[in-house]
């Protein structure tokens, strides 16, 4: 099977370790970026093809589309701005995009969602997010022949080099002197290993077995920590000393007003609701896409964080090409 694949997102965090993946198995991929510089790291894979445009933009899907067989949709904002929402970002995207996949070739389509999903989730990011994955399922339901197969991904919070979770830790960390103050410490999360996920993710992307319909697949870390075990671990593994004090969430809701509204968003008040309730899977589907071992959360942060601060952002893809 020798289709392209599209990447849409490829060039966020999670994109760029799984086209580092793929480009190991030879796929010919296709990505679509708005920007250049954001793509500019990626054309060291000889078969990438960079479409640049929206994935707002119906003309510049349908090319990019055109004769592809998987689709993988990784495009998803973590805080609403004015260049998007989550309503058009979740739910717009995911009902356009099962739709030319209907109209087109394409016959696997895979969408990363997130683990805690659910209509009445506490926070409008989780939120946002079931409905678009309720998009798929009533696509599925009005065309029960078109013989489409959709995934959707439910991975809790995802740790590896160049992630958004550690960097701000630790950029944090180092705005604090002394004290760390820690907002939804007690949070239950399973942080996932990047390396993990994108190597079920890939194994699900060149399945040689076609199973028309949907499936839903939750992929987490072997072990649940509080967010102030993950920081005190973090933090003690690469030697930076600070107290870490978690934050009465009155005051943590203030911080975010405030954060929320500075370029970069480092914090919003929806990202504290959703460490309201646990990001953690009750049945982990790692397993049943190859990864048996998956690795803890300790030994992500001594294999990639401990001893070398500041990472070198494309460090994964340049080790592939090299
Ligand atoms: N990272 C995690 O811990 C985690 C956990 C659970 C679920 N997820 C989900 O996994 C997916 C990927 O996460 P990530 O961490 O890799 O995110 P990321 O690094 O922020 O990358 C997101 C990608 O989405 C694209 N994008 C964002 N806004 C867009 C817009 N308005 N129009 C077009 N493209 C847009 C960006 O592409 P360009 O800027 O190049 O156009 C970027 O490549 C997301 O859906 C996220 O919700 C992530």
């Amino acid at each position: 099977m020798d289709k392209p694949i599209l990447v849409l997102g490829g060039s966020g965090f999670i994109g760029r370790h799984l086209l580092a993946q793929l480009e190991t198995v030879g796929r010919h991929i296709r990505v679509v970026s708005r920007s250049y510089d954001q793509a500019r790291g990626l054309l060291v894979l000889p078969h990438l093809q960079v479409f640049l445009g929206s994935v707002h933009d119906q003309d510049i899907l349908r090319q990019a589309m055109a004769g592809a067989y998987t689709i993988v949709n990784l495009v998803g904002i973590l805080h609403e701005n004015r260049r998007g929402g989550f309503d058009d970002i979740h739910v717009g995207l995911p009902r356009r995009l099962v739709r030319l996949a209907m109209e087109s070739n394409c016959r696997r389509l895979i969408h990363i969602s997130a683990a805690g999903v659910a209509q009445d989730a506490p926070s409008a990011y989780l939120r946002s997010k079931a409905s678009g994955e309720r998009a798929y399922e009533a696509a599925l339901e009005q065309n029960p022949d078109c013989g489409l197969e959709v995934h959707l991904v439910r991975p809790t919070v995802v740790v590896g080099p160049d992630d958004h979770l550690m960097q701000r830790l630790l950029t944090m960390a180092r705005l604090s002197p002394l004290v760390l103050p820690l907002p939804s410490a007690k949070a239950q999360l399973a942080p996932v290993y990047v390396h993990d996920l994108v190597t079920a993710l890939t194994r699900i992307i060149t399945n040689t077995h076609h199973h028309p319909g949907l499936s839903r697949w939750c992929f987490c870390g072997p072990q649940v920590l509080t967010f102030q075990d993950m920081v005190t671990t973090l933090l003690r593994l690469c030697a930076i000393r600070r107290l870490v004090v978690p934050m009465p969430d009155g005051l943590a809701r203030l911080a975010a007003s405030i954060l929320e509204r500075l370029p970069g968003a480092l914090l919003s008040r929806d990202n504290l609701a959703s460490l309201t309730i646990p990001s953690v899977c009750d049945n982990n589907d790692l397993s049943r896409w190859g990864v048996a071992e998956p690795l803890a959360f300790e030994a992500v942060v001594r294999r990639h964080f401990a001893g070398h601060h500041g990472q070198r952002r494309y460090a994964g893809l340049r080790s592939v090409s090299d």
